[in-house]
């Protein structure tokens, strides 16, 4: 399975890829995740990447897809990946096409996690991470006992520093003018999944798998759509 985990911020990428990884053993490839990463080290190249990122917007295209090249050759994506937040313009798109043209390993699917954009401040600004885990939570959504589970253990709750209000409103302007462009560009090529992505995570989940057997099972260009039609 080599797909693509579209959406807009807050939309549940991450949370639907980590679920997946798990459930299907491949890994989770998140841009942001490895732009966090480079940010906490303190290096040159993390300090201005994490200056971009606080402010909302995109690490250049070149740099990412330099991330991106050098992570695909790893062992464990040589069965499959997901990858979380990219690509996120449409020369990311190119790109990562050219590239696994090259490897001889296309993309299956590009599934769209479909959210109304009412609902995305409400799940970035409660948006936490367990700082002992790493697993997302939300003060809105998540229950206290799922909370606690994390506090109890003598973990922190942790803030995203790009989940404030101001921020995030950029983010969603930049996801709406670079990478919502990408909703097209994958229908055209026949690699679009939409899953309807509001409701309860597991319930988010059973749609996504449902979507990505039924493109298993067809040709992708006549896959059904799974959620509300766009
Ligand atoms: P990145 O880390 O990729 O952030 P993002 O795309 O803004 O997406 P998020 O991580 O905010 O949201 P998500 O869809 O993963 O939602 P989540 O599952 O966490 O990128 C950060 C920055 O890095 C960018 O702004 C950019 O600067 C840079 N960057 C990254 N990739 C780049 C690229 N390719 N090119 C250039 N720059 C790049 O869920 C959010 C919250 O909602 C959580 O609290 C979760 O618990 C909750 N939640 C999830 N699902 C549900 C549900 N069904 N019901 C209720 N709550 C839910």
């Amino acid at each position: 399975m080599r797909i693509v985990l579209l959406g807009a911020p807050g939309s549940g990428k991450g949370t639907q890829a980590k679920i997946l990884m798990s459930d299907k053993n491949i890994p989770q490839i998140s841009t942001g995740d490895m732009l966090r990463e480079a940010a906490a080290s303190g290096t040159r190249f993390g300090l201005k990447a994490k200056s971009l990122m606080d402010a909302g917007n995109l690490v250049p295209d070149d740099v990412v897809l330099g991330i991106i090249s050098e992570r695909l050759t790893k062992p464990d994506a040589q069965e499959g990946f997901i990858l979380d937040g990219f690509p996120r313009t449409t020369q990311q798109a190119l790109d990562l096409e050219e590239l696994l043209d090259q490897m001889g390993t296309p993309l299956d699917a590009a599934v769209l996690m479909d959210v109304d954009f009412d609902i995305l401040m409400k799940r970035l600004t409660g948006r936490r991470t367990c700082s002992l885990t790493g697993k997302l939570l939300n003060i809105h959504f998540s229950s206290q006992e799922e909370l606690d589970e994390c506090t109890n253990a003598g973990g922190e709750l942790i803030q995203r520093e790009d989940d404030n209000e101001e921020t995030i409103s950029n983010r969603l302007e930049v996801y709406c003018e670079n990478t919502e462009p990408l909703i097209e560009y994958y229908r055209g090529r026949g690699k679009l999944l939409t899953v309807d992505a509001e409701g309860p995570v597991n319930e988010v989940y059973d749609r996504l798998v449902a979507a990505l057997s039924s493109a298993n099972a067809r040709p992708l260009s006549t896959a059904a759509l799974t959620g509300r039609p766009r």
